[in-house]
């Protein structure tokens, strides 16, 4: 008898989503089912949904968001090793990325179908806990060591400093942790209710981004070798633009280019989130997925972002999802599928 479970269906941007039972997709070659116990609402899930942001326009409805969970394997495709039924994972997907998958790859419902080589073994880490660090740390060292060439940790020390715009958020957070742990000095922006956590997190110096003088107390701070803005607003745009342009010089951004840039400055923006999908970053995949994500989740030796744990599991999603839309949740929101 063929297995029921639950999705929450995304049937249209701005339209409610649909909890409903749907029969269980078999993993392929190469592919695990994995019973979802965990999902972290993203700023960009909530936008395709409540907007129709970015790849959203090209989905097939009925389409079901979410490209992370944890949880534990509940089936195996053929020619699948180091991985058996049972074992807790935190997995990304390419439900955004080849979007005739996002039906079975979507994070938001019960059973997910995953890539085997993007799934990492968490021990007895919680779930919630596993789904919180995954996808903003990825974002994060994805566009500091893939995009803006980083050297990862323990490859020696490195000097120079790097300048993270926007560290109050999740991404923001990770990029000053790895940055640090790297060994760089690394120079924030925030919010000054943030400067405490900030220096925790191994910020030298944190300057409030409302600030009218922004630019100016960052130069007087810098030069920089790396500049990222996780925020990727326009002001922030703006002011590493007029950080960079007397010499020239790249930044990376979380969101994609709002200003005009003079010839010599270059904005890397890309999904940073999903590099880890294209088969052209197969050695940064790898790493990320048996080497330093396992590693990181085993030491506890980042700090996570804030949660708050929503009841209600899938059918909560819908109101959340407006709630971290419209900014009224500091941190992540974290949703048991199977509730
Ligand atoms: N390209 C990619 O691959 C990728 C991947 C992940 C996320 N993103 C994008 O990156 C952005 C951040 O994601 P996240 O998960 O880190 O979000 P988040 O954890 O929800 O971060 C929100 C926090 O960022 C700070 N912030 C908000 N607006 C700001 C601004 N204009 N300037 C400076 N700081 C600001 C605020 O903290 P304070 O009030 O304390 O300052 C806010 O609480 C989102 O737009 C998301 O869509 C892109």
């Amino acid at each position: 008898m063929a297995t029921k479970y639950r999705a929450a269906l995304m049937l249209g941007p701005g339209k409610q989503l649909e909890v409903t039972s749907i029969e269980a997709a078999q993993p392929g070659l190469g592919e695990v089912r994995i019973k979802n116990f965990a999902v972290a609402l993203q700023p960009l899930d909530t936008k395709m949904l409540i907007a129709g942001y970015g790849t959203a326009t090209q989905f097939k409805y009925p389409a079901v968001l979410g490209t992370s969970g944890a949880g534990t394997i509940d089936a195996l495709g053929q020619d699948v090793t180091g991985l058996k039924v049972g074992d807790r994972v935190v997995f990304d997907t390419k439900a955004y990325v080849q979007v005739d998958q996002n039906r079975r790859m979507g994070t938001w419902q019960q059973l997910v179908i995953c890539d085997a080589k993007t799934v990492a073994k968490i021990g007895d880490v919680a779930f919630e806990q596993a789904v919180l660090v995954d996808f903003p740390l990825q974002t994060a060292v994805a566009a500091l060591h893939v995009f803006l060439g980083m050297g990862k940790l323990n490859s020696g020390k490195e000097d120079g400093k790097v300048l993270i715009w926007g560290a109050g958020g999740a991404v923001g957070s990770y990029a000053v942790q790895y940055a640090k742990q790297v060994g760089h000095e690394v120079v924030v922006t925030a919010s000054p209710r943030d400067i405490d956590r900030q220096k925790r997190l191994g910020a030298s110096e944190v300057v409030d981004y409302k600030a009218t003088d922004v630019v100016e107390q960052l130069r007087t701070l810098g030069p920089y070798k790396y500049l990222f803005t996780a925020s990727g607003d326009q002001a922030s745009q703006k002011a590493l633009v007029s950080l960079l342009a007397p010499k020239g010089g790249k930044f990376a951004s979380v969101l994609p280019a709002a200003v005009e840039l003079p010839s010599n400055v270059e904005i890397i923006y890309t999904a940073f989130s999903q590099a880890a999908q294209k088969d052209e970053y197969s050695d940064w995949r790898d790493w990320w997925y048996q080497d330093y994500l396992p590693e990181v989740l085993a030491k506890g030796s980042l700090e996570p972002s804030k949660f708050t744990k929503v009841e209600g599991g899938l059918s909560a999603l819908q109101q959340a999802s407006q709630d971290v839309f419209d900014g009224k949740f500091r941190g992540k929101v974290v949703v048991d599928p199977q509730e």
